[in-house]
Formats: C-alpha cells, sequence, structure tokens
C-alpha cells in the first residue's frame, strides 16, 4: 500500500470495505489506452506553452510510453489501492520515473481526465458500432437483390395474422431501411460528442495558460467543449450513445423474433444454418434458434443500461459526483453486446436458406388477396366501404364452407355483386396481388427494385 495520492489531508488509512467500493480499476482499466493518449496530449501541450521544460516532457512522455506498453504486454500490475486506471498509470510512471511524474497533473484534474478518456472511448464505440451496422445493412441489401430476382413471396403480416402477400425482397428493405437509421443515430451521436472536455479541470478551468485547443486537436475532436462545468459534469453523450444502442437492440430483436418464428415446423418458411443453431442433450431431434433467441433478450440488458444511466444522472447536482463512476459498464456491455449481435447476424442471414414454395403456399392462405378483390370492384365504381362490406361477406362464406376464395363459383360471385365477373380470378392470385402494389414504396417488384437501386448507391457513397 502506498500513501494515497490525493492523500495529504488524510490522517487515517482509507477503510478496506471502502476501498473495495470506491475503486473502479476493475472495469475501467479498459480506458488505458484513451488515458494514456490524454496524457500524452496534455503534457506535449504543457511544453508547448512553457509549463513544462522539453526535459519533463520528455521524460512523462517516455514514462507513459513504457507504462503502455506494460499494459499491452499483459505484464502491468493493476493495484486495487490506487482505485482507478488514472491513478494505476499515474502511480506506475512515478515508480518509473520518479517525482518529475507528479507534474504531469499539473492543470488537470481527474474530473476532465475521466470525461476525456471516456469520450474517446465512446466516441469510438460509436463509429464502430455505426461501420457493424453498416456491414449487416449491405448483408441485408444483397439478400433484398438475391430475392428479388426469384420473386420470392413472403405473408406480409400485421397482428401476426396474414395480411396481403409481399416480396421477401421487401421484407428484407424494411430492415435494410431501420438499419440505415441507426447508423445514421450512431454517427450523430459521434459527432455531437466530438469536443475535447480536457483543460476544464476540476469544474471551473485553471489558472495555468493553457491551450485546450490543441489538446482537442492532438486528440482528434473537433474542438473543445464550451464550458467547463458541462464538459466534466455531462454524459448526455454516453445517454445518446446508449439510446442509439437501445433503438438498434430493439430492431435486431423484431429481427429476431420474426427468424425464430419463421423457422419452426409450423412455419416453416426457412432453415437456419447448422452453424447459427444448437442442439438439445435429450431431444435427438431438436435444432433451437439459441443466437437469434439470445439477440432476442440482449436487448433487455442494453435497454437497462440507459435506463440505469438515465437514472445515475438525473438527480446529480453540477458538476462532476462520484455518481459519475457508474457511466461506464452499462456503455462498455452495450457495445460488447451489439458488436457480437452485430457480427452474428451478417454472417448468419447469407447461410440461411428460404423455402419460397412455403412461403408463397402460406403467402395465399388466409383469404390474403381479399383487399384485391375489393379494389376490383372499386375501379369500377363501387364505393370502397361497399366493395369491403361485400368481400367479407365472401370470405364469410367461403370459410364457413372450408374453401378460398378462388374456389368460389361463379354465380356465388354475380350474387354477392354483380359485378364480380369471372375476371377477377386474376386479382386473385398472389402474384398479381404483389405487382399491383406500385405506390412509392410498395411491394411491386418494380417498386422494389427501384428502393434496391437508392439503398445500393446509399451504401456506396454515403
Ligand atoms: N474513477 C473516477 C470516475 O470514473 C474518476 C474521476 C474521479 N474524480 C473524483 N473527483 N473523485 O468517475
Amino acid at each position: 500500500q502506498d500513501k494515497k495520492l490525493w492523500g495529504g489531508r488524510f490522517a487515517e488509512a482509507t477503510d478496506g470495505l471502502v476501498e473495495l467500493f470506491n475503486a473502479s480499476v476493475g472495469f475501467d482499466q479498459r480506458l488505458a489506452e484513451q488515458d494514456i493518449r490524454g496524457s500524452l496530449a496534455h503534457v506535449v501541450m504543457l511544453g508547448q506553452v512553457g509549463i513544462l521544460t522539453s526535459e519533463e516532457v520528455a521524460q512523462i512522455s517516455d514514462g507513459l510510453g513504457a507504462v503502455l506498453a506494460d499494459i499491452r504486454a499483459g505484464t502491468f500490475e493493476w493495484r486495487l489501492d490506487r482505485e482507478d486506471v488514472h491513478m494505476n498509470v499515474e502511480a506506475a510512471l512515478r515508480d518509473r520515473i520518479g517525482p518529475v511524474a507528479g507534474k504531469l497533473h499539473t492543470a488537470r484534474s481527474r474530473n476532465d481526465q475521466v470525461a476525456v478518456d471516456f469520450r474517446l472511448f465512446t466516441k469510438e464505440a460509436a463509429l464502430d458500432l455505426a461501420e457493424k451496422t453498416r456491414s449487416l445493412r449491405a448483408v441485408m441489401l444483397a439478400e433484398a437483390e438475391k430475392h428479388l430476382a426469384d420473386e420470392v413471396i413472403l405473408p406480409g403480416y400485421t397482428h401476426l395474422q396474414v395480411a396481403q402477400p409481399i416480396l421477401l425482397a421487401h421484407w428484407f428493405m424494411a430492415y435494410v431501411a431501420m438499419l440505415e437509421r441507426d447508423e445514421g443515430r450512431l454517427r450523430d451521436a459521434a459527432a455531437r460528442m466530438d469536443e475535447s472536455p480536457l483543460g476544464s479541470s476540476a469544474l471551473a478551468g485553471t489558472p495555468w495558460p493553457i491551450d485546450r485547443h490543441a489538446t482537442a486537436a492532438a486528440l482528434g475532436f473537433a474542438r473543445p467543449t464550451a464550458n467547463s462545468l458541462d464538459g466534466v459534469g455531462s454524459r448526455d453523450f454516453a445517454l445518446e450513445f446508449l439510446s442509439a444502442c437501445a433503438i438498434l437492440s430493439a430492431h435486431l430483436s423484431r429481427l429476431s423474433e420474426e427468424l425464430i418464428v419463421y423457422s419452426t415446423f409450423e412455419f416453416g418458411f426457412l432453415t437456419l444454418p447448422d452453424s447459427h443453431t444448437t442442439g438439445s442433450s435429450i431431444m435427438p431431434q431438436k435444432k433451437n434458434p439459441d443466437v437469434s433467441e439470445l439477440a432476442r433478450a440482449k436487448a433487455g440488458r442494453v435497454f437497462g443500461n440507459l435506463m440505469g444511466l438515465l437514472t445515475v444522472v438525473k438527480g446529480t447536482p453540477l458538476a462532476y459526483n462520484k455518481d459519475l463512476q457508474e457511466d461506464k459498464e452499462g456503455v462498455f456491455d452495450s457495445y460488447d453486446t451489439l458488436s457480437i449481435v452485430l457480427r452474428l447476424y451478417t454472417e448468419m442471414l447469407p447461410r440461411t436458406v428460404w423455402h419460397a414454395d412455403v412461403t408463397r403456399a402460406a403467402a395465399a392462405r388466409g383469404y390474403s388477396t381479399a383487399t384485391d378483390v375489393a379494389d376490383f370492384l372499386a375501379r369500377q365504381g363501387v364505393p370502397f366501404r361497399e366493395a369491403h362490406e361485400v368481400v367479407g361477406g365472401l370470405v364469410g362464406l367461403a370459410s364457413r364452407s372450408g374453401r378460398q376464395l378462388w374456389d368460389l363459383s361463379d354465380e356465388e360471385l354475380r350474387a354477392a355483386h354483380p359485378l364480380l365477373t369471372g375476371e377477377v380470378a386474376q386479382a386473385l392470385t398472389v402474384e398479381q396481388s404483389v405487382r399491383a402494389r406500385q405506390s412509392f414504396g410498395g411491394t411491386a417488384p418494380d417498386r422494389v427494385r427501384e428502393a434496391i437501386g437508392q439503398a445500393r448507391e446509399a451504401l456506396t457513397h454515403e
């Protein structure tokens, strides 16, 4: 146990349980690279403005480089009594280069130090998840292209009841649209957090003639934060990252649910690859969609991470409070969780086999083209509400007698409405139903082809 870096005013040693409770080194050592980058930028700037001599800057920089090498090599001794990553690194620097190490913390506080470390980490995490989201989007776009070529038809659902036939490609493109926005949210968050709090010092700024613009630029930030209290006391950059993660998780969870349902024996729409499914220790026949189930469930912890940090922040007065030490684990966890889920789906979806015969047959069931019959009447001048009523009657008649709409006789059709001629039969096919939906954003093959073209363009030129 060495003397605490902040120990000057204390007469008694820290209680052991307090030390354990207070320490964050168990998790914030993950910020070591960012911490040392921040310190290097700071010490170089202290030299530039004449606060430290070039000799001191060289000693401290070299020492920090050696500490970083130890950390990377796994030979660094992380010590709980040194509390957090910042004091572990600084104390190790002092062990290495002696008292000159103590000059590093001139014009700096752990409050701006942790804020800059955590912003560096979160910005990189946001951009990395944005890239991974983009990779999944590219995979789903490629799937859409593949299934458009064969015009594979899928039942479209509302309330999980068959609603209208759609193209499988159209279904994929819905997720492409969601993922495009998810990527945008992550990039927007990264752009908004692109400000360096370093030099805010403890809370009020510093009397030293520092150059915050220089350290911001050296660390790759667009600019320094404009207010020192805000710089050390705000965590909305982490909240924004977590909320973009939460929304992305919700989308991946919906996708998971669909894949789980569609892979059941009862639906039989798709077969998941052996490489991404698991078996049962008792039932030899089982092939379980564990990846999708876990991906569906992981949304829970990501939402929890957002809610957790919102709750931590909400009652804290300005500026820094130790409460803010609780900001990190949820961000690390959300980043790790989404990194793996995005990678898994990027690898799994191209290996998933869709059964076009099954999906087409399912799309034709459940009177899925009833709206087309109503439109057939409405096109001939029958008010849509009246047409709806007439076709509803036909669906009732057919379902009572265990038939489909196309099984009804010409007499039955004409009895329901005189304009219901044999010609309606062609409006009843799922292919015609899909082809007819030519409105912008609709499922007609031509529209989906255009949507894919635009999405391809966006993916290559953004
Ligand atoms: N480990 C601390 C955290 O993560 C670093 C900042 C400590 N600042 C302080 N004034 N105690 O928030």
